[in-house]
């Protein structure tokens, strides 16, 4: 979002700002004071001090980011800021270019000071540092720092290696707080505690901001954007692209249209539930369109997992752009982007423009269809986006439903594709998913599923000889799926699991649990 676009209502008055010049946790600052109950969110550093005052802003944060004060390029803004009489909070780079800009010096240092610092406090009377221990750790990521205050700032605290590493403004008609270090990750356990003195304490908020206010400034953003233009969503069935369904829906109502693919990859139940949800619930216009014939068709004959997922790929952008072209006069695209996959495509909001985004959730889709994208979720991570959903009234079954890969049971049936097998597959995983909710495990686990695997063995059944099929079961425990463990699933569960899927699902005679970890193993088999 543009900081310059706010003829629309602010979700609250109690608004905290965040000037983005593109610190790879620029985003979680902004969630750390959302979670503290004040809104707050990233806007480009070219930010005039007119536009900052509209908003009524409690405070201003200056965000870290990967440049030096002295490259010619380096991102910069109006050094005003500093004497709207708001109180600003520089982090990092925040801070050094205060100092920069106010006339004081900063320093480039030989090396990289990345990790833990043990802070020592010199003045703890400063309503900032209220209940921080005399000695605490702090997570440092930086080259440059502030050497030389000039006498405009004076030193709370520092560490062995960055002696300013907490200052204040030694005037008291500016109110400005620097911090070297980053008090929005974890690895800082006080930093919590900072943001909450910051917002409460030095910006006197009283944090009644809620992700309902969250839903109504979004849905506000979003109509005034879209006007009275037509807008396609692609739902897949999971929580992110039904946040957005949900969201829009609020904002624009009959405007938008949902298309959902039945790739015959799904598994049972599926289809029902975005139907029910979207057509029954939301009474959102969807178009479900069945592609079974046209994907299986595909995948006849082929084993290779990638070779799977780049036909799938190419079926999905086929079937989807023919649905969007009979949505008539369609100009927009929605998808679930969230703030993670921002960021990891390298786009802050650091002089960029907001609202557009490089790389997509349908490979090839906009530019191919000459659509704009809307992508309302993309300042949120996915607890955010969760809470999120509560509030806009989708049913728990699908705000916490573990991921499922694009590709779907295409990359768990292992080897040739066919109906048969998906059948036996998604028999095997609706037992499977039935006894983990049964058992109240579906919440602790990220990720619970079964895979069909290539395998034939011997069993024996009643008297007679068998030679039929595996089943192996997977369940994950993970933060990011980047890496995960397997889940400790107890072994009376496993039974059970194990006996129905013998005995209920015709052609599968052994289960077997997968006890690898990620890595070296990946969640899926293929
Ligand atoms: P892996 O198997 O790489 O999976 O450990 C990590 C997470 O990504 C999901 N996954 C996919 N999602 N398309 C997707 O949309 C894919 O091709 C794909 N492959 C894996 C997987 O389910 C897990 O949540």
């Amino acid at each position: 979002m543009q900081a310059s676009a706010t003829s629309f209502k602010l979700p609250h008055d109690e608004v905290i700002p965040i000037l983005d010049f593109g610190g790879q946790t620029a985003q979680l600052i902004a969630r750390r004071l959302r979670e503290l109950g004040v809104f707050s969110w990233l806007v480009s550093p070219s930010i005039t001090p007119e536009q900052l005052l509209a908003m009524k802003p409690r405070g201003i944060i200056l965000s870290g980011g990967p440049a030096s004060v002295y490259d010619k390029t380096a991102p910069t803004c109006d050094k005003r800021i500093f004497d709207l009489g708001i109180p600003v909070l520089g982090i990092c780079y925040g801070m050094q270019l205060a100092a920069h800009l106010l006339g004081g010096k900063v320093t480039g240092a030989d090396h990289r000071e990345f990790g833990r610092a043990h802070l020592s406090i010199s003045d703890a009377k400063h309503p900032f540092l209220k209940g921080i221990p005399d000695r605490t750790t702090v997570w440092m990521s930086h080259g440059d720092q502030v050497t030389d205050t000039a006498g405009l700032f004076k030193t709370l605290a520092g560490t062995p290696t960055c002696p300013n590493a907490v200052v204040i403004s030694a005037s008291p008609s500016r109110q400005f707080v620097g911090v070297q270090f980053h008090p929005e990750v974890t690895h800082t356990p006080h930093g919590i505690d900072l943001l909450r003195n910051f917002a409460y304490d030095i910006c006197q908020c009283n944090g009644g901001w809620r992700m309902s206010d969250f839903a109504n400034h979004a849905a506000a953003r979003v109509r005034e954007r879209i006007g009275s233009a037509q807008v396609v969503c692609g739902l897949s069935g999971g929580v992110d692209s039904a946040v957005v369904a949900a969201l829009l829906h609020k904002a624009i109502g009959s405007q938008l249209h949902c298309v959902f693919v039945d790739t015959g990859l799904l598994r049972n139940g599926e289809r029902d539930l975005v139907e029910s949800t979207f057509r029954d619930h939301f009474k959102i216009d969807l178009k479900v369109v069945d592609a079974e014939k046209e994907f299986l068709t595909d995948l006849a004959g082929i084993s290779d997992p990638q070779e799977k997922r780049r036909r799938i790929g190419h079926r999905f952008i086929d079937v989807f752009k023919h649905a969007a072209k009979s949505i008539p006069n369609a100009s927009f695209l929605a998808q679930g982007t969230l703030y993670p996959d921002v960021i990891e495509s390298g786009q802050g909001h650091a002089g960029t423009a907001a609202g557009i985004k490089l790389h997509h959730n349908v490979g090839g889709l906009p530019e191919q269809l000459g659509f704009e994208l809307v992508e309302p979720l993309r300042e949120l991570f996915k607890d955010e986006v969760r809470a999120l959903g509560g509030v806009l009234g989708l049913p728990d079954q699908l705000i916490w439903r573990h991921p499922f890969p694009g590709p779907g049971l295409a990359v768990r049936v292992l080897g040739e594709v066919t109906k048969a097998k998906l059948d036996v597959l998604r028999e095997a995983d609706e037992i499977l998913l039935e006894e983990i909710v049964s058992n109240n495990l579906y919440r602790t686990t990220s990720q619970v599923f079964a895979v069909l695997l290539p395998v034939q063995s011997v069993g024996v059944m009643g008297d007679g000889r068998t030679y039929e099929n595996t089943v192996a079961v997977r369940a994950v425990e993970t933060q990011d799926f980047m890496t995960a463990d397997w889940s400790r699933i107890p072994y009376d569960v496993l039974a059970t699991i194990s006996n129905r899927i013998i005995n209920e699902v015709r052609g599968v005679n052994r289960v077997c649990y997968d006890i690898s970890s990620k890595p070296p193993a990946t969640i899926e088999w293929e």
